[in-house]
């Protein structure tokens, strides 16, 4: 019995099937080869080859720098020899554009499908970029790609690939785009950056429902993956590493949309309003994000709502942590949170993953279903525990200094607040 392989996700079946009931493509399984099928299955036994690890030659150890600081510090220090970055982000969140402002210090060759050389170029000029260094190709062939660099007498010291979703190859029938041709394009592409030790950017774009079937399926291939993100109408940009094999996941690099391309942004409390007006449902929390940290205002809107059940809505923080954190607030201090819609918003289109916003979201909460503002200039740091418990956090320490010398004056954390019933007392006088 033959295999049948689906074309658009690699699903296999033992019969031939009119839709695939992995990705519901209609149509797209087909028989594999039958050499595909046993290519190994004649192959002698290999012999069994050891190299002591001690003896050698690391060549990751080199970084480069571009040059570009909050580029470079969420690779940690630059760019490594044969490294495979995955840089990912919804259309139209600057990914292009960081690429032009990031690698405009290197000998670079830029391959985009997605515009052509004279649009890239009239951009490259708007930004002031140094085109000197760049050589541009619209081939989307990954075969050709790699044999045309491959031949050059002067190698690129990074190739850009903008974006994957628009390279193919030649091997396979499926689509661009496709997941198949996906993993088969970085596959090639992966093999191609470790032989000759040249990095690579690959550009992936990612909608916002975060695309299961899409560039996500490439992230274990890779060494580093990058999210470039914000909100479309808010300038902030942030670019994160969710996967780093020769650095750390935790630093980020923040920059702002302008006129004139990506600016970089050093200031902390960049995402705070400066408005001193105190409204009630707004928060400010200390966010530890590598080795700084950061400000941002979370608002909450707790509206009184008839509705048999209340409506959540997140965005900016785990929908999860709400529904726990207003459990807590409810058992713990005994107010009712059933009555009210609950909003809950993170300012500047910024998604916070640690756990140090919590005291500040159970204070944003609390003041906007009592109406009562928090004090003014005030921060909150701290995890909450489902007793109700201020948890120390990571760096703890060094937020509340940091958060002294940009002179707020109430700064909440463990320290001063043990549980949420102190927390009550202490915000709502
Ligand atoms: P782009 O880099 O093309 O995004 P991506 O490659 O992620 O799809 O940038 C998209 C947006 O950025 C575009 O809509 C306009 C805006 N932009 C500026 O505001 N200022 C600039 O200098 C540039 C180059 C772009
Ligand atoms: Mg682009």
């Amino acid at each position: 019995m033959g295999l049948f392989i689906c074309k658009n996700c690699g699903y296999g079946s033992g019969s031939w099937l009119g839709r695939c009931p992995n990705c519901n493509e209609w149509n797209s399984l087909s028989e594999q080869s039958s050499l595909e099928k046993d290519s190994k299955k004649n192959e002698a036994v290999k012999k069994f080859e050891l190299t002591s690890l001690s003896k050698i030659k690391s060549s990751f150890k080199e970084k480069k720098a571009s040059g570009l600081f909050e580029f470079d510090r969420v690779l940690g220090n630059g760019v490594t020899s044969g490294e495979v970055i995955l840089l990912t982000g919804e259309p139209g969140v600057g990914k292009s554009t960081l690429l032009l402002q990031a690698l405009q210090s290197f000998k670079t060759i830029y391959i985009s499908g997605e515009e052509a050389a004279e649009q890239v170029k009239h951009r490259a000029q708007r930004l002031k970029i140094n085109l000197a260094n760049f050589l541009f190709s619209e081939d989307l062939q990954v075969e050709g790609i790699i044999a045309g660099i491959e031949s050059l007498e002067e190698k690129p010291e990074i190739v850009a690939l903008d974006s994957i979703q628009t390279i193919y190859s030649k091997n396979l029938d499926s689509p661009s785009g496709s997941v198949a041709q996906l993993k088969e394009t970085t596959k090639q592409l992966i093999i191609f950056a470790k032989k000759n030790k040249i990095p690579l950017i690959i550009v992936g774009h990612i909608t916002k429902e975060g695309e299961i079937a899409g560039p996500k399926t490439l992230e274990h291939m890779v060494d580093c993956v990058l999210t470039f993100e914000g909100e479309k109408i808010s300038n902030f940009r942030i670019l994160r590493a969710i996967k780093n094999r020769f650095g750390t996941t935790d630093e980020i690099g923040i920059f702002e949309m302008q006129e004139n391309g990506l600016i970089e942004v050093d200031n902390p409390l960049v995402f705070l309003h400066q408005e001193k007006e105190l409204t009630p449902g707004k928060a400010v929390v200390g966010i530890p994000e590598g080795k700084r940290s950061l400000y941002y205002e979370i608002q909450t809107l707790a509206v009184p709502t008839m509705l048999p059940v209340p409506r959540r809505v997140v965005k900016g923080v785990d929908y999860n942590k709400i529904l726990l954190l207003l459990a807590v607030i409810r058992k713990q201090l005994g107010i009712s949170t059933d009555t009210y819609d609950i909003y809950v918003n993170v300012v500047g289109g910024i998604n916070i993953k640690s756990t140090a916003c919590d005291l500040g979201i159970v204070a944003s909460l609390i003041s906007s279903i009592k109406n009562i503002p928090l004090p003014s200039s005030s921060v909150f740091i701290g995890e909450v525990g489902l007793l109700g418990e201020i948890r120390k956090i990571y760096f703890e320490d060094k937020i509340i200094k940091e958060a002294k010398r940009l002179k707020f004056s109430k700064i909440y954390s463990s320290l001063n607040i043990p549980n949420i019933k102190t927390l009550r007392s202490v915000i709502i006088i």
